[in-house]
C-alpha cells in the first residue's frame, strides 16, 4: 500500500516536471536580471578599487541599473517556476513569502536611496555602492540555493 503511493507519488512527479521546464521563461528573465547586477557590482568594485579611474556617468548608471533591476526582479516569481532550467531559487521564497518580500522591499528601497544620492565623487559612490550590495549575501544566503 505504502509503496504503491509512493510509486503514484513518483508518476505525478514525472508527469508534472516537463510542465515546470517549459516555463523557462520567468527563470531566464529573473537570472538575466542577477547577471545584470553581478556585472555591474564587478564594475562598481573596480572603480573603487582603482583598477578603473571613476567615472560619474558610469556610477550613476550602474546604481540606476540597480534600482530597476530590484524593481523588476519581484514580478518573476511565479508558482510554475520553483524548478526548471537552472535555477538556484530557494523555495523558502513560496514557503516564507512575508520574508521574501521584506528582502525584496529592502532591495527596491536600499537601490533606491542609492541612486538618489547622484554621486559625483568615489567616496560618495562607495557609500551607495555598500547600501546596495549589503543586500546581495543576504538575499542569497535566505534564498539562493548555489549549485556550483
Ligand atoms: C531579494 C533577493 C536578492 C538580492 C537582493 C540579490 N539577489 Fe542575486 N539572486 C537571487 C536569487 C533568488 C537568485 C537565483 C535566481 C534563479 O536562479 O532563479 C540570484 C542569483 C544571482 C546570480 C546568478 C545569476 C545566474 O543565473 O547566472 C548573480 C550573479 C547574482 N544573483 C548577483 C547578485 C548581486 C551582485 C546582488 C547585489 C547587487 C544580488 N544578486 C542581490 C536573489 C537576490
Amino acid at each position: 500500500m505504502m509503496l504503491r503511493s509512493m510509486f503514484a507519488a513518483v508518476l505525478a512527479v514525472a508527469v508534472i516536471l516537463p510542465a515546470a521546464t517549459a516555463a523557462a521563461g520567468p527563470i531566464e528573465d529573473r537570472q538575466a536580471i542577477m547577471k545584470g547586477n553581478g556585472r555591474d557590482t564587478k564594475m562598481g568594485g573596480e572603480m573603487l578599487k582603482g583598477v578603473v579611474p571613476f567615472d560619474a556617468a558610469v556610477a550613476n548608471k550602474i546604481l540606476a541599473n540597480y534600482a530597476a533591476a530590484a524593481k523588476a526582479f519581484p514580478a518573476h516569481f511565479p508558482a510554475n517556476s520553483k524548478t526548471g532550467g537552472d535555477t538556484e531559487a530557494s523555495s523558502a521564497i513560496w514557503t516564507m513569502p512575508a520574508d521574501w518580500k521584506i528582502a525584496t522591499d529592502k532591495f527596491q528601497k536600499d537601490t533606491a536611496a542609492a541612486a538618489a544620492l547622484k554621486p559625483t565623487d568615489a567616496a560618495t559612490f562607495g557609500k551607495a555602492f555598500g547600501m546596495v550590495t549589503a543586500n546581495c549575501k543576504t538575499c542569497h544566503e535566505g534564498f539562493r540555493i548555489k549549485k556550483n
